[in-house]
């Protein structure tokens, strides 16, 4: 009984030693210490015993259970603290790590220079409109002095759909479409930004799709100075005190006179240099007096009212403003290029 106690506590003390994680170690407690193992047969064995050996193999068998506990707490207790140890290892956070970047969008240089144009406007008290991209060939062509067959529409190559209707090929329609609103009552200061569309091939400086901004005010004695006194101060909010305008005679259906507006260099100064093909100017918009039969057409007494209105390209604009050389820039989606236009 005494040899068969000393070798079962030699057998365990064994096996928990050898007890790779709790899992094999629970296995061991049952094995010895359960209620079917081998120390708790010998302790119901004891009253086959003479009542000399009783006390002393009762002793033994205690003995024996204390030790096999000890020890497997122990290598309990050891192997917890290795299991936390190897979790503490394998999800460390290496503080000093730089920082994965967080990808901020910027909004888009054209959106940018529509945004300034509109506050600079609205800053004179113009409100801002807006017309359909699919056009009638009326608010397109004939409400703007465009009748059919006229050879001023060869100006602008255009995409139709039927015979009627075609995509815009300027936010003009809009002055026409916004003077019917008011059924022929001033005054009316408006300014419009949209897409309009050309059958152009593209190249550096043409794109089939680009951006444009209307601009139209009707009023009794609109005068041309007046045009000239908002560009002036439009040109100077846009690129800078320093600049100057000029007009230049032109012809566009829908005005009369119309001119063209150029804004002095601003690399140069005005004194030529390659930018402004050594004219110290560089072209900025369209624009004239409302021709009265457009007035007219919309509803407009022309005996009454007068006008004034104007349109510019605003990839122009921003390639002007930011030094673009190339249109196609804006729509080819080049995070490196759009994000120089983040604004702070
Ligand atoms: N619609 C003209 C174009 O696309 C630009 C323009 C010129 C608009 C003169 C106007 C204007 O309103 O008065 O070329």
């Amino acid at each position: 009984m005494k040899e068969r106690l000393e070798s079962l506590q030699q057998e365990a003390l064994l096996k928990v030693e050898e007890a790779q994680d709790s899992k094999a170690l629970q296995e061991v407690r049952v094995a010895y210490l359960g209620k079917k193992g081998p120390i708790t047969e010998v302790l119901r064995g004891m009253g086959k015993l003479s009542a000399e050996e009783r006390p002393l193999i009762g002793q033994m068998a205690n003995d024996v259970r204390a030790a096999i506990t000890e020890k497997l707490e122990q290598k309990e207790q050891e192997l917890q603290e290795k299991e936390i140890e190897a979790q503490l290892a394998s999800e460390s956070i290496d503080v000093t790590l730089p920082g994965r970047p967080v990808q901020l969008g910027a909004s888009h240089p054209l959106t940018n220079i529509v945004e300034q144009v509109e506050d600079i406007f609205i800053g004179m008290g113009f409100e801002v409109e807006e017309g359909p991209e699919v056009e009638t060939d009326y608010y397109n062509f004939e409400a703007l002095n465009l009748p059919k067959d006229h050879p001023a529409r060869d100006m602008q190559d255009s995409f139709y759909f039927t015979n009627e209707l075609l995509l815009r090929t300027q936010t003009s329609p809009v002055q026409a479409r916004t003077m019917e609103k008011y059924q022929g009552k001033g005054p009316l200061k408006i300014i419009c930004p949209g897409k309009v569309f050309r059958r152009d091939d593209d190249d550096a400086t043409h794109s089939h799709q680009f951006m444009q901004i209307e601009g139209l005010y009707v009023d009794e004695n609109v005068r041309m100075s007046d045009l000239k006194g908002v560009l002036e101060l439009f040109a100077k909010k846009m690129f800078g005190e320093d600049r100057n305008i000029r007009l230049r005679p032109s012809f566009f259906p829908f005005t009369e006179p119309s001119v063209e507006v150029d804004v002095s260099c601003g690399i140069c100064k005005g004194q030529g240099c390659r930018i402004c093909k050594h004219t110290g100017w560089i072209e900025i918009l369209g624009a004239g007096m409302v021709h009265p039969r457009v007035l007219e057409m919309s509803g407009f007494d022309s005996k009454k009212y007068s006008g004034f209105a104007f349109g510019m390209g605003v990839e122009r604009l921003a390639m002007l403003k930011h030094d673009i050389d190339d249109i196609r820039h804006f729509y080819t989606n080049d995070l490196r290029f759009l994000q120089q236009f983040r604004r702070a």
